[in-house]
C-alpha cells in the first residue's frame, strides 16, 4: 500500500490518484497562470512550483511559518514571495492578475465564506481570474460529514483523529455556490473522481 494524500492506497486506487493529479496539473497549464499570481493558504509547496513554472512572479501566503519554510525549500530562490500571514486579516498589498488556491476553500466554514470570496476580489486586478483544486466529494466512508454538513472526522495515517471544516461540493453545487458570491466559475471533476477544479472570474 502507498499513500497519497495521507491516506494509505492499494495499487489501483494509487494510479487513479496519480493520474488524476496529471490531470490537475494538464488543467492548470491550460488555464495559464501567468502574470503576478497570488496563491492564498500556499502550503508546503506542491502546486506553488507548478506555478512558478507560468508566472512573472508567485506571492505564497500561508499562517504558518514552518510550512512556509518548507515551501521556500522547495520552490528554490527567485520568483516567489512568501509572506506569513492569516488570510482572514491580510490585505492584498497591490493587483494580482490571478488567485490561486488547492485544498483550501473546503477548509474556510460558511460564515467566513462572503469575506473569503471579497479578499478575493480585492486582490484581482480587472481581468483578474481566479483557479482553484480540491477534494471531490466521494462518498469515502472516511469522509463522516456532521451535522453541520461541514465537519468532518480525519484519522492520520499514524492512527491520530481530528474533527476538521471539510466542506464537499458537486461541481455544479460549487458554481452555484460562487455565482452567490458575484463569481463565474466553471467547474469539472477528474476521471477517477479525487478531485474538484474550478476556474473563472467575476461575471
Ligand atoms: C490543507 S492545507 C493546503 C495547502 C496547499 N494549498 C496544498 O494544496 O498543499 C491548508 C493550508 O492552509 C494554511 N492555513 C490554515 N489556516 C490559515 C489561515 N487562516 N490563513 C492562512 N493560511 C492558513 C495551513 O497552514 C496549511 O498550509
Amino acid at each position: 500500500m502507498a499513500a497519497a494524500g495521507g491516506y494509505a492506497l492499494d495499487a489501483g486506487a494509487r494510479e487513479g490518484w496519480f493520474a488524476d493529479v496529471a490531470e490537475l496539473e494538464a488543467e492548470l497549464r491550460r488555464f495559464g497562470p501567468a502574470g503576478e499570481v497570488l496563491e492564498l493558504a500556499a502550503g508546503t509547496g506542491i502546486w506553488t512550483r507548478r506555478l512558478a513554472e507560468h508566472a512573472d512572479r508567485v506571492t505564497a501566503v500561508d499562517a504558518s511559518p514552518e510550512v512556509l519554510a518548507r515551501n521556500r525549500e522547495k520552490v528554490g530562490p527567485g520568483a516567489v514571495d512568501h509572506v506569513v500571514a492569516d488570510v482572514f486579516e491580510w490585505e492584498p498589498p497591490r493587483a494580482f492578475d490571478v488567485c490561486f488556491f488547492s485544498f483550501w476553500l473546503s477548509h474556510v466554514p460558511e460564515a467566513r465564506l462572503a469575506g473569503f470570496w471579497d479578499l478575493v476580489g480585492r486582490a484581482l486586478g480587472p481581468g483578474g481570474r481566479v483557479f482553484l483544486i480540491d477534494n471531490a466529494r466521494t462518498g469515502d466512508p472516511r469522509h463522516t460529514v456532521g451535522r453541520s454538513g461541514e465537519v468532518m472526522r480525519r484519522r492520520l495515517s499514524d492512527g491520530r483523529e481530528f474533527e476538521i471544516v471539510k466542506r464537499f461540493w458537486a461541481p455544479a453545487e460549487l458554481e452555484a455556490e460562487a455565482a452567490a458570491f458575484g463569481w463565474r466559475l466553471r467547474a469539472g471533476e477528474t476521471a477517477n473522481g479525487n478531485f474538484l477544479f474550478a476556474s473563472g472570474d467575476r461575471g
